[in-house]
């Protein structure tokens, strides 16, 4: 599986954190940043959404300091279902309901062991499907009646 990630300046030590642990030896590109210097989340968060949008990443986790900035700006891209989790159930059915395709951690809010479960758990949970496929396809016509990228 291939992974996109990316943090702002509230989120670099947990990202450091979960390079160094739980995604160690997996397929993961490191789209920053890399400093704990002041940045604007929303760019971070465009940068990876469009990346596993596009199909060039199978995968993304987005940290800031609660993950709710990066959620909201990474569900602005189509084709993006980023769910923010501060606990392994809701990651877990964020894929098994949801077929998230982007992880979204608060820095400021979960510590580097529960961060570390809830990556372990999200990204080994499948989708489900059958009823679950039939509401996303609603949310995708919605979305294609509101995007034109
Ligand atoms: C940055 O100040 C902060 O707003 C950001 O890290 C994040 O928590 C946004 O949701």
């Amino acid at each position: 599986m291939t992974i996109a990630i990316g943090s702002d300046h509230n989120g670099v030590t947990l990202k450091e954190a979960l390079l160094q642990g739980v995604l160690k030896g997996l397929n993961v590109r490191d789209f920053g940043v890399f400093s704990s210097e002041s940045v604007d989340y929303p760019d971070v968060a465009f940068a990876v959404a469009r990346a596993v949008a596009s199909g060039e990443y199978e995968r993304g986790i987005l940290i800031c300091g609660t993950g709710i900035g990066m959620a909201i700006a990474a569900n602005k891209v189509k084709g993006i279902r980023a769910a923010p989790c501060s606990d392994v159930y809701s990651a877990k059915m964020s894929r098994r309901d949801n077929d998230a395709n982007i992880l979204c951690l608060g820095g400021r809010v979960v510590g580097p062991g529960l961060a570390a479960e809830i990556v372990a758990v999200w990204l080994n949970e499948p989708f489900a499907g059958g009823r679950h496929a039939r509401r996303l396809e609603k949310i995708r016509t919605q979305e294609e009646s509101c995007h034109d990228e």
